[in-house]
Order: C-alpha cells, then structure tokens, then sequence
C-alpha cells in the first residue's frame, strides 16, 4: 500500500534528515513509524503527502509512484500533519464539509459523511459548536474525522495522541483500530508512546538518524532481541537500537 525505496532528504541547509530509507507497508496494516526526536520521521510523512520533494528515491502509494501524481494521490490519502490548523471560527462539521469540497464530494453525500463521521469520532453532540470551544482531545477526534472524510485507502498520523489524557489517548487508538478492521484502511502512525504502538500496530519500522534501523512484525522484532528465553517489551528494545550514542 506504501513504499519508499532509498528514500533521502537534503534540506536547504545541507541537513540530511532522510537517508536511503526503503520501508514497506502492506494493505490493511497498523504500520509504527518510530524513532527518537528528530530522526527524520515527520521528514518522511512530508515527503509521502507532497510537501516536501525528495531529494533522491521513490515512494509508491497503492502501486501508484507519486511523482508528479499530486491529485490522484491525496485522493488515497488522508494526513493528519504533526501541528495542524483549525479555522477556528468554524463548527466541526462545518470543518468537515469544507474539506469535503476540497475533494470534490457531492454537498449530499458529504452531510452524510461528515455526520457518520461525528457519530464515529464520539462529537455528534459537539457538531454545532465552534472548534475554538473544543478541548485537544476532541481536535484530534476530529482531525482523525478530517483524514476520513474522503474514504482514503491510507491514513497518515503524525503523532496523534499528542498532548492528550489517557482517556483521550485511548480514545484514539480505539478509533484507529475500529477504523482499521470496520474499514479495513491502512494506517501509517508515528508516537512516541510505545506502549500505544505495541497495541495497535502490527508491524513498525524504528530509525535514528534519518536511518531505516529495523523493521518487521512487532512479534518477530521482540522475538530477535529476546534473551534467555525472555521476551523484551517494545520500549525496551527501541531502547537498545536509539538509546547508545545520546549526548
Ligand atoms: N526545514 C528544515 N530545514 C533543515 N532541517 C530540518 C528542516 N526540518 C527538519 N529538519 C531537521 O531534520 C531532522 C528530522 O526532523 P523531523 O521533524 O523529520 O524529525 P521527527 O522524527 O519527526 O522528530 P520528532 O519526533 O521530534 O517529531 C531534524 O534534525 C530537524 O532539525
Ligand atoms: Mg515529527
């Protein structure tokens, strides 16, 4: 559903944030894109979602290289970016209508959209009042509502639970995992809390450094770092990958 083959970023400044990386998301996957602050994840989503030009490499969405294929692709896409925006002013479903029309989905089905979506993402009470009233949890529910609005067969989730309660974060992940199996839509999610990953992602890739260090089932990858029989938790075995040359 979602490939880069030696995929690199050289920003402005010389930086390279993004190197080689060759990582491969299967239909139907919760897919962890992990690694420390700053080695090269949200680098990665820009590239994936066109913000961002790669430097060299490919990225194939769906078996489609994205390469000049802007429009097709952000019909099979939806983002939620690292920091993103809202129009304040606006009611969540008025939100979602707007970026419905931005798709070009007919003003009738997008209603019916948009208020299946608020039921789904727990904000049917809340879809007349203005996003500016909304706490961050209910944001995220409907930035997740956003990046479904227009039935992509992929979503990209730049660290959502950022910020949130543990009500708030589960809230989340049980809306990613319903999503996945009622709709059966692949999802590429980055987080920090690995805890999170470990119960909704069935495969991950960890980098540092802009670099692809593994990738594989989270059973395998815990079952390759095993000692004496014993298995390791992710975060301890993300540790041991990123955790050495710190400082
Ligand atoms: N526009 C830019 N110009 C130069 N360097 C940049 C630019 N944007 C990001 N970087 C650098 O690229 C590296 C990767 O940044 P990126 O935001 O992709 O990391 P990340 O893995 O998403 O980190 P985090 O977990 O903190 O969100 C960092 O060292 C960052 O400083
Ligand atoms: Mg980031």
């Amino acid at each position: 559903m979602l490939r880069t083959e030696l995929l690199s970023k050289r920003y402005e400044n010389g930086f390279m944030a993004v190197r080689q990386m060759s990582i491969h998301v299967r239909k139907g996957d919760v897919y962890g894109f992990l690694g420390p602050n700053g080695a090269g994840k949200t680098t990665t989503i820009r590239m994936m979602t066109g913000l961002v030009e790669p430097t060299s490499g490919s990225i194939w969405v769906d078996g489609v290289n994205i390469s000049g294929r802007q429009t097709e692709i952000r019909q099979m896409i939806g983002v939620l970016p690292e920091s993103h925006g809202f129009y304040r002013w606006m009611t969540g479903r008025e939100y979602l209508l707007f970026f419905a029309s931005m798709y070009g989905l007919p003003r009738s089905l997008a209603g019916s959209r948009a208020d299946e979506l608020l039921e789904r993402v727990g904000l049917k009470d809340k879809r007349h009042s203005p996003v500016k009233q909304y706490s961050r949890g209910m944001k995220q529910r409907l930035g997740i509502a956003k990046t479904m609005i227009h039935q992509p067969k992929l979503m990209i989730l730049d660290e959502p639970t950022l910020g949130l309660d543990p009500q708030g974060q589960r809230d989340i992940q049980q809306l990613i995992r319903e999503l996945n199996e009622d709709t059966n839509v692949t999802v590429f999610i980055t987080s920090h809390l690995l805890k999170e990953i470990d119960e909704i992602c069935n495969r991950i890739a960890i980098v540092k450094n802009g670099m692809l260090l593994e990738e594989g089932t989270v059973t395998d990858l815990k079952a390759n770092y095993s000692r004496d029989g014993e298995i390791p938790s992710l975060e301890e075995v993300f540790l041991k990958l990123t955790a050495s040359d710190r400082g």
